[in-house]
């Protein structure tokens, strides 16, 4: 334990690597025939997920990266912000768009649409964690890591305001000690 505010493990550290193996291993089969690739992860809670995702991927790609954002503390706004956009024209490329959690599925919805509008090849998304209990958009998902209760987590490239992003695992979050952490940070 790292934060003072970790509840419990949800996904340990080896469970992860074991599955984003699978996970490339799918998409080398689905992808064999691919002239181009495109990685395309939504910054920042997916950086580690796709760090381990590329490497296990046994074929060219590229990455490339959008920032957005819609959660302030543990709640969404509904609103999706785009910090940044990506810099690779993805007309003609197979994408696949890569996060870190659906929770509503209101940001990987907007996201698809837009890119949609971009006129990818193909475009399919890659998500680690999926917390389907919550789901209000109708988004369809490729490829999932695991899917998990609801419980507000961090770890793994997932934050709550900032805090958590470097643990190895995905943890969930104790709001009562969050809120003692926060009194006293
Ligand atoms: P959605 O638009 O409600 O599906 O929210 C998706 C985004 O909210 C994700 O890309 C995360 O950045 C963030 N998010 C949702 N749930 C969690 C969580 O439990 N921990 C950290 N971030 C979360
Ligand atoms: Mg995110």
């Amino acid at each position: 334990m790292i934060y003072p505010f970790e509840k419990e493990v949800l996904v340990k550290q080896e469970d992860i690597e074991s599955r984003i193996k699978v996970l490339g291993e799918w998409i080398t089969n689905d992808y064999s025939g691919s002239e181009g690739i495109l990685l395309l992860a939504l910054l920042r809670g997916s950086f580690m997920f796709l760090s381990d995702l590329a490497k296990s991927i046994k074929l060219p790609v590229t990455v490339d990266f959008m920032s957005v954002s819609s959660y302030a503390g543990y709640e969404t706004g509904g609103i999706v912000r785009i910090h940044a956009e990506h810099k690779t024209n993805i007309e003609g490329w197979d994408v696949i768009l890569i996060d870190d959690i659906v929770d509503t599925g209101f940001t990987l919805e907007s996201i698809i649409e837009l890119l949609s509008t971009r006129k990818p090849k193909s475009l399919r998304t890659c998500v680690l964690l999926d917390k389907k209990s919550r789901r209000e958009a109708n988004v369809v998902m490729d490829y999932v890591g695991f899917t998990i209760p609801d419980e507000f987590v961090i770890g793994y490239g997932l934050d709550v305001d900032e805090h958590g992003r470097n643990l190895p695992y995905i943890a969930s979050v104790d709001k009562e000690k969050y809120a003692e952490f926060l009194k006293k940070s």
